[in-house]
């Protein structure tokens, strides 16, 4: 039997207002509310969206009248807030990262798996088009052996809100680029079934520029300092994949992307608007076959602007970045969200969509916490290798979900 939840949005920031329209359009939600440390925040999202406000976190996890939570705190705070709420018994949504500890993720699984409940985390990568592109390749055995895969997440750290954090800001925008690496693990790992990562050596560029935010001298809570870190990875599969994490560089839009997906029968490579996929010629075993699958890859309304002189300008500035593509099966999507704004390639409609089926229905979410975990550890542990100058490093896993809890596949 379906449930109908009653939620409440922990963080009224600048990321957390695309979604409270889209969580009160959901079938299978009753009703929502919003809470922020910042009274105004939680004032300005009461108006606007026609909201009550509940005073604190705490206040909400006590709450009988509410039995979910959606974080949207800042990025190295979920853990924590993640493992309260499971422990008080809310069924969770929480944007990315996972947590910033291994320990933590370890104690939300064995919480998950204890008490039963969702969570979700509300991962764009998963969803993009480029995934969903090799994904279904991958799963009709197109690809053949997966075999290398490049992918980013750049993002320059000038173009983060670090207001919420007050005067401390800089202590907070120097975390480690690693500590969120989410994205473009999700679109590699995110294209293969049950793949996870084994081993990690990454590299970090040593920040100069910016010694008030990036160092080893306690200017940041982590004394890290890299803006831009690279991983190796070698995966459950055999294959390998090389993963950047970007926080100054010179690269707008599109900010995260698989740039290469080789697998031993045929190839995916992206090159900043164009998409292309080889594949062997079935008449002829010797020849590669070179089709532009761009049309499906991009919106429909984006792609027939491809030939504009501006077009990598537009692409750049973020053409594409409100609306799905064709590879994206948007039909799934409930009937309430089809003038509702979407984000992130069209991939929040999805992001909430398989939340609340999940808690409504008790099946787990695509983006449960033991995928999570696998998108999530990689970088933690990447992050140290680099501290160590490269040093080769296991990553824990923590495994599939019980085998009597099944993920709903929707797309
Ligand atoms: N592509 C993506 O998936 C994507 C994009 C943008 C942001 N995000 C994620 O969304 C989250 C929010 O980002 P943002 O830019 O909106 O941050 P923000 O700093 O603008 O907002 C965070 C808000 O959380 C509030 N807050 C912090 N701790 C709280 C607590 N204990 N109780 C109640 N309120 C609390 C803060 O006061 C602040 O208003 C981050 O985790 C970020 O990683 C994801």
């Amino acid at each position: 039997m379906r449930k109908r939840i009653n939620l409440c949005f922990i963080g009224c920031g600048a990321f957390c207002k695309a979604f409270v329209p889209l969580f009160q359009k959901h079938p299978d939600v009753e009703s929502v509310a919003v809470c922020d440390l910042i009274p105004e925040r939680a004032a300005d999202y009461s108006q606007k969206f026609d909201v009550p406000i509940i005073a604190s976190f705490e206040e909400a996890i006590a709450s009988d009248k509410i039995d979910a939570v959606a974080i949207f705190t800042q990025r190295h705070t979920h853990g924590p807030l993640v493992i309260a709420a499971l422990k008080a018994g809310k069924n969770v949504y929480s944007a990315v990262p996972c947590a910033s500890t291994i320990e933590e993720i370890y104690e939300i699984e064995e919480l998950v798996r204890k008490t039963r409940l969702t969570y979700s985390m509300g991962e764009t990568g998963y969803y993009r088009a480029p995934t969903v592109f090799c994904r279904n390749k991958m799963l009709a055995g197109e690809f053949g052996d997966f075999v290398y895969g490049e992918a980013q997440y750049n993002h320059d750290q000038r173009h983060f809100h670090y207001e919420s954090n007050g005067p401390d800001w800089r202590k907070v925008a120097g975390i480690p680029p690693m500590l969120y690496p989410t994205h473009s693990t999700a679109m590699i790992l995110g294209a293969m079934k049950g793949v996870y990562v084994k081993k990690v050596a990454a590299f970090g560029w040593v920040e100069e520029k910016l010694p008030d935010i990036f160092g080893t001298n306690g200017v940041n809570l982590w004394n890290n300092p890299f803006s831009n870190t690279a991983m190796l990875a070698q995966l459950s599969n055999g294959g390998v994949a090389r993963i950047s994490e970007n926080r100054r560089v010179a690269f707008a839009g599109p900010n995260t992307y698989i740039s290469q997906f080789y697998g031993s029968d045929a190839c995916y490579e992206f090159s900043v608007a164009h998409h292309y996929f080889t594949h062997w010629d079935s008449k002829n075993t010797n020849k590669l076959l070179m089709d532009e699958v761009t049309k499906d890859l991009l919106p429909a309304g984006v792609y027939e602007k491809i030939n504009d002189p501006d077009f990598p300008q537009r692409i750049s500035d973020g053409a594409g970045f409100w609306d799905s593509a064709p590879v994206q099966n948007t039909a799934r999507i409930p009937i309430e969200y089809r003038h509702e704004k979407n984000g992130h390639n069209g991939t929040h409609h999805f992001m909430v969509d398989d939340f609340c089926q999940a808690a409504a229905t008790g099946m787990l979410s695509p983006t449960n916490i033991w995928t999570a975990a696998r998108y999530n550890l990689p970088g933690l542990v990447a992050h140290k290798s680099a501290i160590n100058g490269g040093q080769l490093m296991d990553v824990p896993d923590l495994g599939e979900p019980p085998a009597d809890w099944p993920v709903m596949q929707l797309d």
